[in-house]
């Protein structure tokens, strides 16, 4: 614990105790462990916050609707039609009833109420209300018994909504990133495979550990690839954004073999080549979601190909990975947009990183009950597929038993599970402190604080 990073003696203001207030570069764990402060989250932030509901593909048909809860609130996303999704309070105007549970289809575009069969079209419009005059001495407005609607965002292939009455202008908030969202051509991707688990960790402490690298030497040493510590410091370079986005990119490095490439240079094209396979075989082993089987045949065909004098295979593979699929009618993105975001956190509460035409996304909220010590964590895979190749239906998986052990489910979020369930434990023995974050490779996480409190001295709608 760094003394230097104790508490300020900042009266509290718009609800934000003193003890909450971050310090010089760190992060008091109050925030992560105190349910009073959960309390505050909910009741300034999540109930505002745009926040990511679920991918497009999860309503894929009119009539389909996925269910999204955040604390005690529950929302049902309805595809409309082929340009339209919606988003309703899950309750029924008449008596409370929730309308829909899980995922589904509504038949015959029709939302029937279970408990007294009241009904509305897709658009919220109630079609058959029983006994109608019966109530409000019959004088029922047709605004009194439709669906309550929610803001809602189509954005990058996901449904984004949020419960304020007049929330912070979506578009202004997505505007520092949504370039380079586009050039991962994350809005074209499907999904590959879905994960959820309940987490013994805060939301914040589960993002966290996906929003910097500097853990990776430690925790994945199956991804250092013969890095040192200091070249694993220069690899990446840190960026915030307004509004708490943060990203962190390879810039200059070869991005996919993850080795610097004045390094990659000084190596003859099998030593190149074998740096590469072993890099994607511990991603497409360690996760299969951001590299796939295909990738890594690919990827080993490198040792007998003829490159151009002075070429790096790292560069090359990419070229021939694009011709490859091209020719299969599945584009995979440029390697100057992958360049440009190895992992990018956007505010609040998502996490993704890409590669070509793959990428692996993460998303953590708070629990129903709003517990400190606990979230709702996803894993998403996604990809793009080639022409005429549909996705499978989307379905989600709910590993059980310890998620710091890799036969639970995949072995890199395993290592970061370990890290995360220990973090959150830890907290609690130094109750009262604060974090110490490194200026640079941390930043995103200092940058998220910073952000959230916004929302936090605000006073409630
Ligand atoms: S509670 Fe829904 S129709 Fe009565
Ligand atoms: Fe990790």
């Amino acid at each position: 614990m760094n003394t230097m990073l104790q508490p300020q003696s900042t009266p509290a203001t718009g609800g934000l105790k003193p003890e909450w207030r971050i310090g010089a570069g760190g992060v008091p764990y109050a925030r992560y462990t105190s349910a009073a402060f959960a309390q505050l989250e909910a009741e300034r932030f999540w109930l505002k916050v745009w926040q990511m509901a679920c991918r497009l593909d999860q309503i894929p048909e009119a009539g389909s609707y996925t269910v999204y809860d955040i604390l005690d609130q529950s929302i049902v996303l309805v595809r409309v039609d082929a340009d339209t999704v919606k988003a309703y309070r899950n309750a029924c105007p008449h008596r409370a009833t929730a309308l829909a549970t899980g995922s589904g289809r509504f038949q015959l575009g029709a939302i029937t109420c279970p408990f007294h069969g009241w009904k509305w079209d897709l658009a919220g419009n109630c079609t058959h209300l029983p006994g109608r005059d019966e109530f409000a001495g019959g004088c029922l407005r047709d605004e009194e018994v439709a669906l309550r609607e929610v803001h809602v965002r189509v954005w990058a292939g996901s449904v984004y909504i949020s419960l304020a009455r007049e929330p912070e202008p979506f578009e202004a908030m997505m505007a520092p990133i949504a370039e380079l969202v586009d050039g991962v051509r994350m809005a074209d991707m499907r999904f590959y495979w879905h994960i959820q688990v309940r987490v013994n960790a805060n939301w914040k402490v589960t993002q966290e550990a996906f929003m910097e690298a500097y853990h990776v030497f430690q925790t994945h040493p199956q991804l250092i690839n013969g890095v040192s510590p200091e070249e694993a410091g220069k690899l990446y370079t840190y960026q915030t954004f307004e509004h708490g986005h943060g990203l962190f990119q390879s810039g200059g490095v070869n991005a996919i073999g993850r080795v610097p490439l004045e390094r990659m240079r000084t190596m003859t094209q099998d030593q190149q080549t074998d740096t590469l396979v072993r890099m994607l075989t511990s991603l497409e082993g360690g996760q299969d979601a951001q590299v796939h089987v295909d990738d890594v045949e690919i990827a080993r065909s490198m040792r007998h190909r003829t490159l151009p004098e002075g070429a790096l295979v790292g560069l090359e593979f990419q070229k021939v990975l694009r011709e490859h699929y091209a020719a299969k009618g599945r584009a995979i993105g440029s390697f100057e947009a992958l360049a440009k975001v190895t992992d990018m956190h956007i505010f609040p509460h998502v996490t993704f990183l890409p590669m070509l035409g793959n990428l692996l996304m993460y998303r953590s909220r708070p629990t129903p009950e709003n517990d400190p010590d606990w979230c709702i964590f996803d894993m998403y895979a996604l990809r793009t597929y080639a022409d005429g190749q549909a996705p499978p239906p989307w379905e989600t998986r709910y590993p059980e038993g310890d998620l710091s052990k890799g036969k639970n489910w995949y072995l890199i979020p395993s290592q970061d599970f370990g890290s995360i369930l220990r973090q959150q434990q830890g907290m609690h023995t130094l109750a009262g402190g604060s974090s110490v974050l490194a200026g640079h490779q941390e930043s995103i996480i200092l940058n998220m604080h910073q952000h959230l409190d916004r929302y936090l001295e605000e006073e409630p709608d």
